[in-house]
Formats: C-alpha cells, structure tokens, sequence
C-alpha cells in the first residue's frame, strides 16, 4: 500500500481561503499527485482531482454525504437536513421529488417566464443610464423562479428576498460580516419558507397543481409523513436560491462575449454554437470549488487507504481544468463541445455522476435552460456597450465575480 502524498502544512484552512479555486490543483500540480492529504477545518482531508477520481467520488458505495459539508456551509448556503446531505434510500426518496419538477416541458416553461422578464426590462434599460447586469438578472430570476414554483411574491419584496438568496449564497467561504449576513439572510429566509409552507397545507395558499411548492409542502418521506416545516422550508429553497445564483453564469456569460465578441455573431440564431457556448461557459468559470463527502467504509483505490469517516473533497473546478481532459483549458473554445455526446465524470461545473441515483445537481437543466435564454438576449435582443471597469476575476474569492458586476451602457432593443 502507497502513502497518500501529503501537503506539509500543519492546518490548511486558511490557505483554502487565500488561495480558493486554485488551492487543490496548484497542491496536486506541486506534488505530481491526482491525491494528496491535509489537513482542512482541523480534520484530515483527503483532495482529489481529475476523471477517475470523479467517477470514484460519485460511487454510493463508497461514500456518504452525512455530516461531510463542513457546518459554516450548511448554516448559510444548503441549510440543515436538506437533501445534500442525506444518503441511501432517504436521499433517493427525497431527490425523487426534486427531480419531478424538471421535466422537459417544465424547464422550457421556466426559461420562457425568465425570457418574459427579461424582454419586458429592456426599455427601461434602454431609458435609463448604465445597468448592473449581476443586479438586474438577479431579479428577473427571482420573479421568475417565484412565479414558476407557484410562490408569491409582491413586487415590493423582490430586493429583499433577493438579497436574502444572495447573502446565502456568498457567506460559506467568508469570515466575518460576509458570513455573518449569510447566517442572517438564510435565517430570515427559512422563517419566510416555512410559513409559506404552513399556509399551502393549511389551504391558506393555494399552490398550482405540480408546482415546486405544491410538491414540497406535500412531499411525504419514506415513513409516509409530511416533511417538518423547517426541513420543507430548506428544501423550498434549496429550488430557488440556486436558480438565483444563475445570475453569476449569466453574468459570466456576458464576460464571455465581451472577451471574445467574435462569438456574438456566432451564437445568435444558432441552437448549436449556442449550446457549445453555454457548456464552455459552464466548464471554464468559477462557481463551486469542491464537493464534500465521507467514506462509507475504509477501502483502497489505486494502491491508496481510505480509511472511513474521512473527509474527501473533489476538486469540480480542477478537474474542468484538467489538460487531460480539456486540452489548453485555460483558453475559453465552445469549439471544444462540437460533437460532445455527455460524460458524467468529465464536466462537472455542478457535480458529477447521475441526477436520480446520486448527488449531481437537480437543477442542472433548468441552468442549461436559463443560460441558454440570457445568450439569446444578448445577441439576440438588444444591443450595448461594456464601459471600462473591474472586470478581473479574482480565483482567490470564493464564489467569484467581477467586481463591478458588469456594467452595461447604451443599451437598445434590437429585435
Ligand atoms: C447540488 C452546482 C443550480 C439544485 C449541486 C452540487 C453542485 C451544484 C456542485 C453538488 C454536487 C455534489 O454534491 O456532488 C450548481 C451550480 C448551479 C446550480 C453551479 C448554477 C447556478 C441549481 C439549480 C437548482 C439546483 C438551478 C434547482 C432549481 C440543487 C440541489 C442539489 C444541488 C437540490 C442537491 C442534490 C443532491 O444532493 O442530490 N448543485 N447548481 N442547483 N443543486 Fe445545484
């Protein structure tokens, strides 16, 4: 049996943090190593990078999720007792029920709400002085994603349960006031969900049939009882903040064309380069740095002990980096997807493995779907300047973002 190469820090917390998306890769680089160990959050860690060591992450067998996202996440971004962090057949039961909202025609219906807002803000765009583009899709997607899930939602209450999405979404990897405001945004926004939850079962509120709430608020585990309103409440939004947070692909996207406005004309009016866009916009920004699980039971992989209860990370934003899979990946070519027939274990922006059975994201289509309407909207609708600012992209802040949130100037409906 092999020693798993060792990074020699004592404690590497806070070298995380320095270093953020790149802390995994530059170590496994450094070492020549796809795995190496560590030690993060006082706990030895294990860190892996790269295709097999996917394919080996997202094995059931071998791992759990129980108690794996560190508690900081959990009390800011997932919430407590949500579906991330269950295994087995409870995790089964309860993906079930997230995956019976993607279904094709609903996907399509979500996008179309979004394309809706979107269209129907470009005059004001267009009336007014420079845009925040990050601000403004961030709304549009609340409204959009409230009115899909069957949620009210006054048009006075849209900035702060927007800023509540937002607060939830920036406070795991921060320390001080930035978590601090998570805490506080995901508190508010559980209390919110949960008497939302309460009025749909008491027949209060009526939640159109098949909606996201619908099914949530009646969602019954595998013992035939309802979920506790809090437990509800997480999962409620474990639907609608991470559709918000599509705003920074969005926003990503837009940097795209910026960056390389030849792809402008490429796209539009074209379903296939735009698809290829929408993956290498995917595959090359930063969004999640790692996924976080535990081993079920020690075993051996490559010649290397996993002992069980040990804490494994798998680097998704190394390993859509990985010269072996993604030949010069630091160049941005949707080129790269003609002809991309899916791999689980290869582009892995939101998990990996399959949605039903394992943990990979259950809402991977509707950002496919959301992203593919934005690009259409840039190219297609309207057009704009980009006026000199912050766009850097800084790998080191965790979840990244340019820092202006890209503003736009001069914008015109075109079509
Ligand atoms: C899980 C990324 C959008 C719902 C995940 C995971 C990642 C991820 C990395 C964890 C995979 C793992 O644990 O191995 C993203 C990114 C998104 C996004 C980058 C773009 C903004 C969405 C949307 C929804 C959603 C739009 C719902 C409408 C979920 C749920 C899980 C999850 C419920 C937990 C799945 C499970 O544990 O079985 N996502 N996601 N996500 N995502 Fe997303």
């Amino acid at each position: 049996m092999s020693t798993i190469p060792s990074d020699r820090s004592p404690e590497s917390t806070l070298a995380f943090l320095r270093e953020g998306y790149r802390f995994v890769g530059a170590r496994c680089d450094r070492l020549g190593s796809d795995i190496f160990q560590t030690r993060l959050l006082l706990e030895p860690t294990i860190c892996l990078r790269g295709r097999p060591a996917a394919e080996l992450f997202y094995d059931n067998e071998r791992f759990v999720r129980r108690g794996a996202m560190p508690m900081r996440a959990q009390r800011t971004l997932t919430g407590v007792g949500g579906v991330q962090g269950l295994d087995g057949a409870a995790h089964q039961h309860r993906k079930a029920m997230f995956m019976s909202v993607m279904t094709p025609a609903a996907v399509r219906h979500l996008g179309q709400l979004f394309d809706d807002e979107w269209r129907a803000r470009i005059p004001a765009w267009a009336g007014s002085g420079p845009v925040v583009l990050y601000d403004e899709v961030a709304r549009m997607l609340t409204r959009a994603v409230w009115a899909w899930a069957g949620v009210p939602l006054a048009d006075g209450d849209v900035p702060r349960r927007t800023a509540e999405m937002h607060a939830m979404i920036e406070g795991p990897a921060a320390v001080g006031p930035r978590h601090w405001r998570g805490l506080l945004g995901r508190r508010r926004a559980e209390r919110w969900a949960g008497e939302v939850i309460e009025r749909v079962r008491s027949g209060a509120l009526p939640a159109p049939e098949g909606s996201a709430l619908r099914v949530i608020a009646g969602h019954r585990d595998g013992q035939d009882a309802l979920l506790p309103r809090r437990i509800a409440a997480v999962e409620l939004l474990n639907v609608l903040r991470p559709t918000v947070a599509v705003d920074r692909f969005v926003v990503f996207a837009a940097l795209a064309l910026h960056d390389h406005p030849h792809w402008r004309d490429r796209v539009r009016g074209d379903d296939a380069a735009t698809e290829n866009f929408v993956q290498e916009v995917r595959r090359y920004y930063p969004f999640f740095p790692v996924a976080a699980a535990r081993v079920r039971r020690s075993f051996q992989w490559q010649g290397y002990a996993f002992p069980q209860g040990r804490r494994v990370l798998l680097d998704l934003y190394g390993t859509n980096h990985d010269p072996r899979l993604w030949p010069e990946p630091e160049q941005f070519r949707p080129e790269r997807f003609d002809g991309w027939r899916g791999d689980p274990y290869r582009l892995v922006p939101q998990g990996g493995g399959d949605h039903f059975t394992g943990h990979r994201c259950a809402g991977e289509w509707i950002t496919i779907e959301l992203l593919t309407r934005a690009v259409g909207n840039l190219t297609g609708s309207m057009s704009y300047r980009v006026p000199p600012q912050d766009l850097a992209l800084d790998l080191a802040r965790m979840p990244a973002l340019p820092p202006s949130g890209l503003v736009l100037d001069g914008v015109r409906r075109t079509a």
